[in-house]
């Protein structure tokens, strides 16, 4: 059987970073990484602070926008080697420089010519401030995505440690995203309840939500995503690897799916996670015993929800 082709919606830049890129990067700068990689050579970490932890040290070694270039290369060969023909990635200005918009444009330029050198997959870019770094610097995170805001940069969103401060907190930095045209996501219902998705939606304006399966606790919230055609990028194996559920089996995208929310499948940091896309789309194949049409149904509704112009989504549907 040929392989499926898939629609990535949600993938770090960073988090994607295969362990022996970052190791060959290291010993190129003669830098240590104490605490990062297991024995075997994976990143290593217990919770999801841990998890946070390794991937801002793995980050150290991502230094100059040649790095960048690199690491998208290397990124989106995996990915194509998985069968992925469209793929949305979360690039960081935190780790391009500093937030400083010159510095980002010459990381930005790395970034996109690499994209444009791997064949048989296309490539968009949510610029993502990261939470636990604070409002201020959220705001000039969305400062740069405003300037670079175009056919490449399509999107604004927010990841990091969702336990540190509230998604309102960050509202003036989504609108200077939206009013310079960008579509929006932040991460919500992943370590945060049903409240953190209702004020994504309320006080943020997104589309798409990051996650979102926690919004399964809240029976009148389910039915508001699936009214409100609310999209959510749900990635099963980073949620099991970080211990939101116990077994795949427990996710609740079956449930969620079933009640009309519109999901997607996506990766997150798959080395983190020990997952690649083809591993999820068979993890949930056979756990839930989804058949063609479903798998139809969720690319549709990945392709419609794509941050990328009508022409790039046709190709798509
Ligand atoms: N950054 C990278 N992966 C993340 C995740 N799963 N949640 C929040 N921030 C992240
Ligand atoms: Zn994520």
């Amino acid at each position: 059987m040929t392989m499926r082709p898939k629609i990535e919606l949600h993938l770090h830049l960073e988090g994607a970073a295969p362990p022996k890129l970052i190791q060959r990067m290291a010993a190129e700068q003669g830098v240590r990484l104490d605490g990062v990689f297991d024995a075997d050579g994976s990143y290593k970490y217990n919770d999801f602070t841990g998890f946070l932890n390794v991937y801002e040290a793995a980050t150290q070694v991502l230094r100059t926008p040649e790095d960048f270039g690199r690491l998208t290369y290397a990124v989106l060969q995996q990915s194509a080697a998985q069968g992925v023909i469209y793929t949305e990635a979360f690039l960081s200005p935190d780790f391009c420089g500093g937030r400083d918009l010159g510095a980002w444009r010459d990381y930005l330029a790395a970034i996109q010519e690499a994209a444009a050198s791997v064949p048989d997959i296309h490539m968009r870019g949510i610029v993502t401030c990261i939470r636990h770094f604070g409002p201020e610097a959220a705001q000039e995170v969305a400062e740069c995505a405003a300037a670079t805001a175009g056919d490449f940069i399509t999107g604004f969103g927010m990841g990091g440690n969702e336990a540190v401060g509230t998604q309102g907190d960050f509202a003036r930095a989504f609108a200077r995203a939206k009013a310079a045209g960008l579509h929006l996501t932040t991460h919500a219902g992943e370590f945060g309840g049903p409240e953190s998705v209702r004020s994504a939606l309320d006080d943020l304006g997104v589309t798409r939500i990051g996650h979102g399966v926690r919004a399964i606790e809240d029976d009148a919230l389910v039915d508001r995503l699936a009214a409100e055609g609310i999209v959510l990028e749900v990635c099963p194996g980073s949620n099991v690897a970080l211990g939101l559920f116990e077994r795949i089996e427990d996710h609740p995208i079956d449930r969620l799916h079933a009640r009309g929310v519109p999901i997607t499948v996506s990766t997150d940091d798959p080395p983190f996670f020990h997952t690649t896309m083809g591993g999820e789309y068979a993890a949930l194949t056979k756990a839930f015993g989804w058949r063609s049409e479903t798998w139809l149904d969720i690319n549709r509704t990945a392709a419609r929800a794509a941050f990328c112009d009508d022409a790039t989504r046709n190709d798509l549907l």
